[in-house]
């Protein structure tokens, strides 16, 4: 494996000398599986490897994706060597492989044999160690906490995260309010947790801000029994207190003991974002961050409109004519109609970019906070008035406004104006 890469090597044997650099956990950097080759489909779209240090000892950490949803599992020394074997038979086409001391990136040509590429540079290495810059600008969470390492949270989702914390730090006293009034933990929701990164950091976060006197319960929610499954044996081996995760479907999952003090709702797809923002106001929950994910609901009703006759008020017709901007004014009304709705029902909203679109384009954030006695009649009825106006204008009738329907009824018939019934 000391050629230039000029060269190609039989592929069997190029792959066989990757195998003890992949297992060898006090060497090895990272390493990357990607790529597909000449008529071949491997089970993942790519794999990333690298050792963590977890309470049971050093660990190979090999995090796949299928493109939208990574699957991260840790191995021990019993079953590392079967874990690598299994990626090294999957018809990758590239894989790179950074150790303490070289380089080594294989490339299947289109004959199926293999390109090797090792640079001996290991100067150019550098350990995974944090540099104090990146310390000081992730504050809110150490970037060497063990945590993350377990978890394998890359970069940018590390950078979520902290940015999602930074903006419920300042608003934290309204969710723990009445559990300090109360004695009792913090209770906190995070519907559509995934692979949890959040739940695990804001459980932290929680924690550590909270103190032991109150403690905090957290629960993570999601509809894939093997996330749950594995977060919550990553709770476990990681010894944390209060956490726990539950299988389930946002609208009707069991929160557990009630109340609820805070929801987290981070890139939850589609209308799950309104599923956890209606769980919210049913809890009558104080605070609630949502970053809304994809939005597709408002798009599909504007399009089914469309094709039903209903045409594009006027003058946005120069929005539709390009799709791009179609999708991305569909999104913008999204969250406005969302942020309506719950003023409707006595929250009050704002809209903020909580990260750089650098490190996700969904990076839009609705902080909702329970208004204490509900919206003065006044104010009641013009934003009624706004939320109908721009429902009438689109012909569409928001997700969020359809799973508050008995809010909404209720409101009726307390006050003399209502939302609009009109459903598109
Ligand atoms: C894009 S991932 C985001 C995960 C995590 N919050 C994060 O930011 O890393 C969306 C997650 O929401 C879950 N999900 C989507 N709809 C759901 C629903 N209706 N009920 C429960 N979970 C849902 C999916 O299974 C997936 O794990």
């Amino acid at each position: 494996m000391s050629n230039d890469g000029r060269v190609p090597e039989p592929l069997d044997a190029a792959l066989e000398a990757l195998r003890p650099l992949l297992c060898d956990l006090d060497q090895l950097v990272r390493a990357v599986a990607a790529g597909r080759r000449r008529a071949a489909s491997p089970a993942h779209l790519r794999a990333d490897l690298r050792p963590v240090d977890l309470k049971t000892g050093r660990h190979l950490q090999v995090t796949t994706t299928d493109g939208r949803t990574p699957t991260t599992t840790n191995h021990g020394p019993p079953g590392m060597a079967a874990a690598v074997d299994a990626l090294l038979a999957e018809p990758f086409g590239t894989w790179f492989v950074e150790t303490l001391d070289r380089v080594v990136q294989l490339r299947v040509t289109k004959r199926g044999e293999a390109q090797v590429h090792t640079s001996g540079t290991s100067r150019r290495v550098v350990q995974p160690t944090p540099r104090a810059h990146d310390r000081e600008r992730h504050r809110l969470l150490d970037p060497g906490d063990p945590l993350f390492d377990a978890l394998g949270a890359d970069a940018d989702k590390r950078r979520q995260v902290d940015a999602f914390l930074r903006q419920l730090e300042p608003m934290v006293v309204h969710a723990v309010q009445a559990a300090r009034g109360q004695g009792r933990p913090v209770h906190v929701l995070d519907l559509g947790c995934g692979n949890a990164y959040l739940t695990f950091a804001a459980h932290r976060f929680l924690t550590e801000r909270v103190g032991d006197e109150l403690g905090v319960h957290t629960v993570g929610i999601d509809q894939r029994p093997d996330m749950v499954a594995r977060n919550a044996r990553l709770a476990a081996e990681l010894g944390l207190d209060g956490l726990a995760f539950g299988v389930g479907e946002i609208a009707t999952a069991d929160p557990g003991p009630a109340p609820v003090d805070l929801v987290l709702a981070l890139h939850a797809c589609d209308t799950a974002t309104d599923d956890a923002l209606a769980r919210a106001v049913q809890w009558q929950t104080p605070l609630a961050l949502a970053a809304p994910c994809c939005h597709h609901d408002i798009q599909r009703r504007l399009q089914a409109n469309r094709r039903a006759g209903t045409e594009i008020p006027e003058p946005y017709q120069a929005i539709w004519r390009h799709r791009i901007l179609g999708q991305r004014f569909a999104d913008v009304l999204t969250d406005a109609l969302r942020a309506d709705v719950l003023r409707v029902v006595g929250f009050e909203v704002d809209v903020v970019e909580f990260v750089d679109s650098r490190h996700t384009p969904r990076n839009a954030l609705l902080r909702v906070r329970r208004r204490p006695g509900g919206l003065p009649e006044q104010e009641y009825r013009r934003r009624v008035t706004e939320l109908n106006d721009l429902t009438r204008q689109w012909s569409v009738r928001p997700r969020l406004a359809e799973l508050l329907q008995d809010r909404f009824d209720e409101l009726a018939t307390l006050g003399a104006s209502a939302p609009s019934q009109d459903r598109s």
